[in-house]
């Protein structure tokens, strides 16, 4: 079996290539978080051995990954992962004026401010509790629960914990029902951070394809039938990076497929509100079975600073669930909770400047990409992004090529879960028109760059979250 660094390297991109390039190859996986602090990697021996090269080589490439702060070699001989201690670590935006596709997210929503001033009074009458919030707020509950309700799934209160958004929600349920060791399915591409709460949580992962046009749907239940795996993260709604929404029949049968084969699906919601012109309504998967969990946010549809999310499940599960949280935390933020009751009333207004600003996101990419040769741009009727087939294996190359002109866009492995993707890029829709213009304008010139062999200088590349 391969190891995970050269899983992620990929066997032919070490064919060949001199020491320093290896280094630099590596360098990448670890700055794009792809290989992670601390993570054990190969011997020297083992790893010429899996690269049919000479050990002196790896000996040189370790060398220069140590010399500059990106491994540390331990006595007894294991190398890990590590970050050079240097402020030109991360890619400061101000300075630089690089442009930061690495996240996929709209600033505040307008109506923040008037939410945040009317929140004063509910938040100033609990000033005599204790002000710890396991649960959530009751009339927040409640007006979450309304949300499912009015989409078609009988919610109560009860079924609802309020979050410190919705990553944090993901955590909080692989926290409660993880076994180390077990499988779960995940789609592919997906929301990295995802995978990574996933792998740190023990589990091994089982890719399902997702592209432009959906879900291989025979595929994701084959999966679910012959693995039987414990869970499976789903992103139904603008899935994240593609933008594809699942069909109502497809959520029935996958969500009969995975109480057959005893999974435990887990459903992002995340991005649900981010229609653009779908033109239909899906059914929450929730509504296709009682054991699903669904995770919210208002991160994308409000706002990201405010970090709030939900949970809904079966009430056995909410119980383990509340039992559980204390471990690591003690609630949500009372401020954001009351700020998020007032928004939850307002949603209509939401959506409408979410769909104004995702529809002009969306406009300025496509004309941008429209000057870029063979580039090719998926029409997404909503979401955070466009997922960009590059007509060739050459993502990380054109990722680089990319800071090097000051735009930071991750490449596609960095949404999958064994460096693959190298065809794919996303461009977020959610940046301001003048912004992605400039943006597109840099992917332009990083594209050029690639074609005519310019060479990528990955060292000042940032060590980054991709939201
Ligand atoms: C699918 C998905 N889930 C969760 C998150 C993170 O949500 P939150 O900010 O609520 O933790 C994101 C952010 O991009 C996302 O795309």
């Amino acid at each position: 079996m391969a190891s995970r660094l050269v899983e992620q390297l990929g066997a032919q991109n070490a064919a060949g290539a001199t020491a320093a390039a290896l280094a630099g190859q590596i360098r990448a996986l670890i700055l794009d978080g792809r290989l992670t602090v601390g993570e054990r990697l190969p011997s020297e021996r083992a790893l010429a051995l899996e690269l049919q090269r000479s050990r002196s080589t790896m000996t040189r490439v370790y060398s220069l990954l140590e010399r500059d702060g990106y491994v540390t070699r331990l006595h007894g001989g294991s190398t890990r992962v590590t970050l050079p201690h240097r402020d030109a670590l991360t890619y400061d935006t101000e300075v630089d004026s690089a442009i930061d596709l690495s996240i996929a997210a709209m600033d505040s929503t307008p109506g923040l401010y008037d939410a945040t001033v009317r929140s004063l009074p509910r938040l100033a009458a609990l000033r005599n509790t204790s002000g710890y919030s396991l649960r959530g707020l009751p009339e927040l509950r409640e007006a979450v629960a309304q949300r499912f309700i009015q989409r078609g799934v009988p919610t109560s209160a009860n079924d609802i914990i309020i979050t410190s958004g919705a990553l944090n929600a993901v955590n909080l349920v692989l926290a409660t029902i993880a076994r180390r060791g077990e499988r779960a399915l995940v789609e592919q591409p997906t929301f990295p951070h995802a995978l990574d709460a996933l792998r740190r949580n023990g589990y091994r992962l089982l890719p399902t394809p997702v592209g432009g046009d959906g879900w291989d749907t025979g595929h994701l239940t084959d999966l679910l039938l012959r693995a039987k795996p414990l869970v499976g993260y789903l992103i139904p709604d603008f899935h994240n990076p593609t933008g594809a929404t699942m069909t109502d029949a497809d959520r029935e049968r996958i969500a009969a497929t995975a109480r057959a084969s005893g999974t435990r699906l887990i459903v992002d919601e995340t991005t649900s509100e981010l229609d653009i012109d779908r033109g239909w309504t899906p059914l929450p998967l929730a509504a296709f079975s009682p054991e699903i969990v669904t995770v919210g946010s208002m991160s994308k549809i409000a706002w990201g600073g405010l970090r709030l999310g939900w949970i809904r499940a079966e009430r056995s599960l909410i119980d383990r669930l509340l039992a559980v949280r204390p471990s690591f935390e003690l609630g949500t933020a009372l401020l954001d909770q009351c700020i998020a009751v007032e928004l939850l009333d307002e949603m209509p207004a939401l959506t409408e400047h979410v769909r104004t600003r995702l529809h002009a996101g969306r406009a300025a990419v496509a004309a941008g990409l429209a000057d870029i040769g063979d580039l090719q741009f998926p029409r997404t009727p909503g979401g955070l992004s466009s997922w960009i087939d590059l007509g060739a294996p050459i993502s990380t190359r054109l990722s680089l090529a990319a800071r090097d002109r000051r735009l930071i866009a991750p490449p596609g492995p960095r949404f999958s879960t064994g460096g693959v993707l190298e065809r794919y890029l996303r461009i977020p829709i959610t940046h301001p028109p003048e912004r992605t213009t400039e943006a597109m304008a840099r992917l332009q010139q990083a594209w050029n760059d690639v074609r005519e062999g310019a060479s990528a200088r990955p060292a000042e590349a940032t060590h980054a979250p991709v939201i």
